[in-house]
């Protein structure tokens, strides 16, 4: 797992407030389960995004996607780091498929988990999707 302890920077401190501004936006009326995240470009741009469910349960948005279909929609395609934030005895982790999605922008991201009570997980996104899908490597 990664790094549980250790100091939190500046960035990341405004960084997990703004995911969890964001997850209070998050549209879960199905699972209840919010979920915010927040993503900084390198030029220190941030572009927040929270879950955003459906009717139909597998037409579901993670709040990593929104935020980083946010951020590129906008322009920005370099990332240092992005913060996810849901209430749970441990930090969550971005699913597979947001993994994937965030590797096609750089596997170097950091990807911050932390929890409403303040618990933070650190990643390299290439520990959480090894081998990621690439057409060309
Ligand atoms: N969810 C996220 O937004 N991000 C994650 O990393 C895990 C899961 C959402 C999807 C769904 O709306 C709810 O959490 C329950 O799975």
């Amino acid at each position: 797992m990664g790094k549980v302890s250790g100091k939190k920077s500046g960035d990341e401190k405004k960084l997990i407030q703004k995911a969890k501004e964001a997850r209070r936006k998050a549209y879960a009326p199905y699972s209840k389960f919010k979920v915010g995240a927040a993503v900084l470009t390198r030029k220190g741009e941030i572009y927040t995004g929270a879950n955003v469910e459906s009717a139909s349960y597998g037409l579901t948005a993670c709040a990593e996607r929104v935020a980083l279909y946010q951020a590129v929609a906008s322009g920005a395609r370099k990332f240092k780091k992005i913060a996810v934030v849901a209430d749970g005895k441990d930090p969550v982790t971005p699913c597979g498929v947001c993994r994937q999605v965030l590797a096609e922008f750089g596997e170097n991201l950091e990807v911050i988990c932390a929890n409403l009570q303040g618990k933070v997980r650190r990643f390299k996104l290439r520990e959480l999707l090894p081998y990621s899908f690439k057409k060309r490597r």
